[in-house]
């Protein structure tokens, strides 16, 4: 197969990773007979940069064009005080809309080689820790109309739109229910239906795509529960569906009980067109430069896209095993060093993974 990936640096540590991301995914995809041209296109900080527009037109349409899109990281402080539509994040929410990236899948995964960095007791850790948050991505609070700032009774008072229709609620549920199926077939659904209008809706609409799905398991919980069962026994967990802004929040809380948050992947995916791959984490400016960035969840964010966004199953296998197998022979980056193990960096790492690509096939 021939693929046509666009790739979106963005800032930080974004060109770095982004670099050994693609080694490794064209590595991986050759070692199969398939054969990735890639193509760079502007993101973020660094198209504010270029052409005062976090998201130019062009970009949108490269990633259009491709087979899939395989994003680094967006935002730095540089431009922390710029005006909202000049933001970074704006590029990022903006080609998640346009391409109608509604799903996004983040697995949080407790590495066994990495099962020391685990922030959670020993005897919660032995558990083990294996969900996937299935977070809705282009509704909810985020994208919700009217929004704003105004002055009321003399005083400036802000809003957002909390909001959600039963068909974005449901084609999210089937994704979830989905998953579940090629998983432990258990799902548990996350709102605040004990205060929100949006959540009994969607308590509602998901309960009702369940009945489709008698072979899942299905539970409810309040966000706020969720959160504390997240860091008490995540090993109850197995897929974990829930809206835009409950999900950005429970996603990084599950990525940071795994202690490496340098190596969560994610994929956001629409019903039809590209899906765009990216680490779950952000663009580090503090490491920028410096080689010392963890590429791991870039790598593994090219796995995603292998498996997911492009269907070369046997190759995204034989990158996920090059990533154990380089752990398994004791290289960290900083982030993940433990006592004992050896320190690389970015470039290190990316070109031991792609070693263990090509030694695969030859044992
Ligand atoms: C994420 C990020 C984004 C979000 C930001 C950068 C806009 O936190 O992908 O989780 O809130 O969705
Ligand atoms: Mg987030």
């Amino acid at each position: 197969m021939k693929k046509r990936i666009c790739l979106l640096a963005g800032d930080g540590i974004g060109p770095e990773i982004l670099t050994q991301g693609v080694a490794a995914i064209a590595a991986a995809a050759r070692e199969y007979g398939h054969e990735l041209t890639f193509e760079h296109a502007l993101i973020g900080g660094t198209a504010v940069d270029n052409c005062s527009n976090p998201l130019p037109p062009e970009t949108v349409e490269k990633c259009r064009m491709a087979d899939a899109v395989y994003l680094a990281a967006v935002g730095g402080p540089k431009w922390d005080a710029f005006p909202p539509e000049l933001r970074p994040e704006k590029g990022l929410l903006g080609i998640r809309k346009a391409l109608g990236l509604f799903a996004n899948l983040r697995p949080a995964v407790l590495w066994p080689e990495l099962a020391g960095a685990c922030l959670l007791r020993g005897q919660t850790a032995d558990k083990g820790i294996d969900l996937l948050v299935v977070r809705e991505l282009t509704g909810d609070v985020y994208f919700g109309q009217p929004r704003g700032e105004e002055r009321r009774d003399g005083r400036r008072t802000a809003f957002n739109t909390m909001i959600y229709d039963e068909d974005e609620i449901r084609r999210i549920a089937v994704t979830a229910f989905d998953a579940a199926r090629l998983r432990r077939k258990k799902v548990c659904s996350v709102d605040k239906s004990n205060v929100l209008e949006t959540s009994r809706l969607w308590r509602e609409i998901v309960t009702d795509v369940h009945a489709g799905y008698n072979d899942v398991k299905l539970t409810h919980m309040y966000v706020d529960n969720a959160a504390m069962q997240l860091v008490r026994d995540p090993s109850q967990f197995d897929v974990l569906v829930t809206g835009n802004l409950f999900g950005d929040i429970l996603s990084d809380e599950a990525a940071a009980i795994t202690g490496s948050l340098g190596m969560l992947a994610s994929a956001s995916l629409g019903s039809s067109g590209p899906g765009l791959f990216e680490p779950i984490h952000g663009s580090a400016p503090d490491l920028a430069g410096t080689g010392a960035a963890n590429p791991l969840a870039t790598i593994l964010s090219g796995a995603m896209l292998l498996r997911i966004g492009l269907n070369m199953p046997e190759a995204a296998d034989c990158l996920e095993a090059a990533v154990r197998k380089t752990l398994a022979a004791g290289l960290r980056t900083r982030d993940i060093m433990e006592p004992g193990n050896t320190l690389v960096g970015c470039a290190e790492m990316g070109q031991a993974v792609v070693e263990n690509i090509k030694k695969a096939n030859k044992n």
